[in-house]
């Protein structure tokens, strides 16, 4: 049933480059896992510059070279999506920041950053939305893909531990 779904949002400052990403690899990691019917899953922004765009070109190339599907558009992060979803997760400390801000008292979400999962340890993933090229979109697919792993393997052992 949908109200027993595990709810992720993914944030980032203007919702056009890292968290559509981070969306597109988790949900396509759910799936493969067989796992897509117990989670919703979205992304917004901290910001409202680009309320309503599709993704920044050079992460949808990036999604596409990875057969990571992605239709969305970007939404500005609103007070009820601290109360709807279990997991809102941060690409930076600056979105961490803005989270806790914004949280309101009572938040039910758990505000984590989404890099903490990285078995590789790299804890940031950086804003590429003022590069010259695309290095660092193929490098926030490949954190996304690591990181995406690597929290469904803390839930797993959450619910084992149970
Ligand atoms: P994102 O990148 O937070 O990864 O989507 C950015 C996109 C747009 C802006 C900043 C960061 N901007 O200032 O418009």
């Amino acid at each position: 049933m949908s109200n027993n779904k595990k709810k992720a949002l993914f944030i980032c400052l203007g919702n056009i480059c890292r968290s559509p990403i981070a969306e597109g690899v988790f949900q396509k990691t759910v799936n493969e896992m067989g796992l897509g019917d117990e989670w919703d899953i979205d992304s917004a922004a901290i910001g409202g510059w680009h309320v309503g765009n599709p993704p920044d070109t050079r992460a949808l190339d990036t999604m596409k070279k990875h057969n990571v599907p992605y239709s969305n558009h970007a939404r500005q992060i609103i007070t009820e999506d601290f109360q709807q979803y279990d997991y809102i997760f941060g690409m930076d400390e600056s979105n961490m920041k803005d989270l806790s801000k914004r949280a309101p008292k009572g938040c039910k979400a758990k505000l984590l950053l989404f890099g903490d999962f990285d078995p590789k340890g790299e804890r940031i993933i950086r804003d590429p939305y003022y590069d010259s090229d695309s290095k660092g979109f193929e490098k926030c697919y490949q954190q996304s893909l690591r990181c995406s792993k690597g929290f469904l393997e803390h839930v797993q052992k959450e619910n084992e531990s149970v």
